[in-house]
């Protein structure tokens, strides 16, 4: 399934397998081997969800029922500050006016690792790619919830609503985030 790639990327590939494997089990499904798509996107055994990623030294799964939870996407970053040249490419113009990490660790970081997260859930969904420049994330009071909306119109909904909710916090010296699109919500 992966071809000739190397060690440390079959590594990152199993280990990303484990952490989701365990999920699923958690919730009692069988165990089943989760195959990717042709996007690289898992793809979930029925009746369930779930979303993958690996940082630099980190790794972890997320999974859900799909009588509860519709998709999922999760992002792990090191703390590595983003580079003040990706600013622009990652951050919309009123991001950068508001900058709401200021008071966050990891700085602009945040908005990649949200923007990254609401990507993983949105396209393996919808089919579509999104720019960092198509999506406009709030976090707000920093209680560690966002909010992030796809601002640009051309790109189709998901599950009828251009707002996807999350959080992110803290994880293993890096920065996590998680997107959740709850069944009924
Ligand atoms: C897909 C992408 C988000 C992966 O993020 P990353 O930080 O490079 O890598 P991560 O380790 O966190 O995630 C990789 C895992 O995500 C999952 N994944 C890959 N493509 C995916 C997709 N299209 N949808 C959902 N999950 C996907 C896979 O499980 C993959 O690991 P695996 O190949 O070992 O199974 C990134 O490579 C990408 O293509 N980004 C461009 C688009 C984007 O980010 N837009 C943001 C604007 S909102």
């Amino acid at each position: 399934m992966l071809g000739n790639v190397s060690p440390r990327r079959r590594r990152e590939f199993a280990w990303g397998r484990h952490h989701a494997r365990e999920a699923l089990r958690r919730l009692g499904f069988a165990p089943v081997p989760i195959l990717s798509r042709g996007d690289r996107a898992p793809l979930w055994p029925p009746g369930g969800v779930g979303s993958i990623s690996h940082s630099s030294s980190d790794c972890g799964a997320v999974a859900g029922r799909s009588s509860d939870v519709l998709a999922l996407g999760l992002d792990i970053e090191d703390e590595e500050p983003l580079g003040a040249d990706l600013l622009p490419i990652i951050c919309s113009s009123a991001e950068l006016q508001r900058r709401e990490w200021s008071s966050n660790r990891f700085g602009p970081k945040l908005i990649f690792v949200i923007k990254e997260a609401v990507y993983k859930l949105y396209s393996p969904v919808t089919r579509e790619f999104l720019d960092f420049q198509d999506v406009s994330v709030r976090t707000g009071d920093h209680t560690g919830l966002f909010e992030a909306e796809i601002i640009n119109p051309e790109k189709p909904t998901s599950f009828g609503s251009r707002t996807i909710n999350g959080i992110y916090l803290p994880f293993r010296g890096g920065i996590l985030a998680l997107a959740v699109r709850f069944r009924g919500a």
